[in-house]
C-alpha cells in the first residue's frame, strides 16, 4: 500500500516536473537526448546490417570491414549512456517524438539489463567477425536477438 502511494505521488511529481521544464524550455533538452539515442541506433542498425548482409551471403564476405562494422557496433553500444534517456522523455510524456516506452523507466534497471545482453552479444561478435564468414550467422543472429529483446518489451511498435 505504501508502495502504491509512493508510485502515485512519484507518477504525480513526475507530470508536474515534466511539465515545468517544458515551460522552462528544457524540454529541448529532452529532444536532444532523444535524438541522440535515435542516432546511437541508426549506427547499430547500420552496423549490423553489413554485417547480417555478409552472414546470408547477400554481400561479400570482407574480413577487415566485418571486423570494422563488429568493434563499430560495440564501440556504439558502450556509448549509449543513462544521460540519454532522462525521466519524461518517454512517449507517454512526449507522444509523437519518442517510441521509448514509460515502462523502461518504471521497471528500471530491467532495461539495463537488456543493454548488458547486447554489450556481451556485441563482444562476442568482435572475436569472431574477422575470422571468416562461417562463425558470423550465429554471432549476428545472437545480436539481433540482444536487439529483439529490449525492443519488445520497451518500445512501441511503429504507428
Ligand atoms: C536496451 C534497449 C535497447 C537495445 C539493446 C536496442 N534498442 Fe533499439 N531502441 C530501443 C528503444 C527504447 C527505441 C526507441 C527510441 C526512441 O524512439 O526514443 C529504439 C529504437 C531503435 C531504432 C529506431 C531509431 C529511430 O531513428 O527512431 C532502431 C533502428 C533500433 N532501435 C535498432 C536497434 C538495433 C539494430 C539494436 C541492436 C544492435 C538495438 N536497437 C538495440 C531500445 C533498445
Amino acid at each position: 500500500m505504501k508502495r502504491i502511494a509512493t508510485t502515485a505521488l512519484m507518477a504525480a511529481g513526475l507530470a508536474f516536473s515534466a511539465h515545468a521544464v517544458l515551460a522552462d524550455g528544457h524540454g529541448a533538452a529532452l529532444e536532444k537526448a532523444i535524438k541522440a539515442r535515435k542516432s546511437l541506433m541508426q549506427v547499430y542498425s547500420f552496423n549490423l546490417s553489413g554485417l547480417g548482409a555478409m552472414a546470408k551471403g547477400e554481400a561479400k564476405y570482407d574480413a577487415k570491414l566485418a571486423a570494422s562494422l563488429a568493434g563499430s557496433l560495440s564501440n556504439a553500444a558502450q556509448a549509449s549512456i543513462g544521460a540519454m534517456w532522462p525521466p519524461g522523455s518517454d512517449s507517454t510524456a512526449m507522444a509523437g517524438k519518442t517510441r521509448a516506452l514509460v515502462k523502461a523507466w518504471e521497471t528500471y534497471p530491467e532495461v539495463q539489463t537488456k543493454h548488458e545482453a547486447l554489450l556481451s552479444a556485441a563482444a562476442d561478435l568482435v572475436k569472431v567477425a574477422g575470422n571468416g564468414a562461417e562463425g558470423l550467422g550465429a554471432a549476428v543472429g545472437a545480436v539481433g536477438k540482444a536487439c529483439g529483446g529490449c525492443h519488445k518489451p520497451f518500445r512501441a511498435p511503429k504507428k
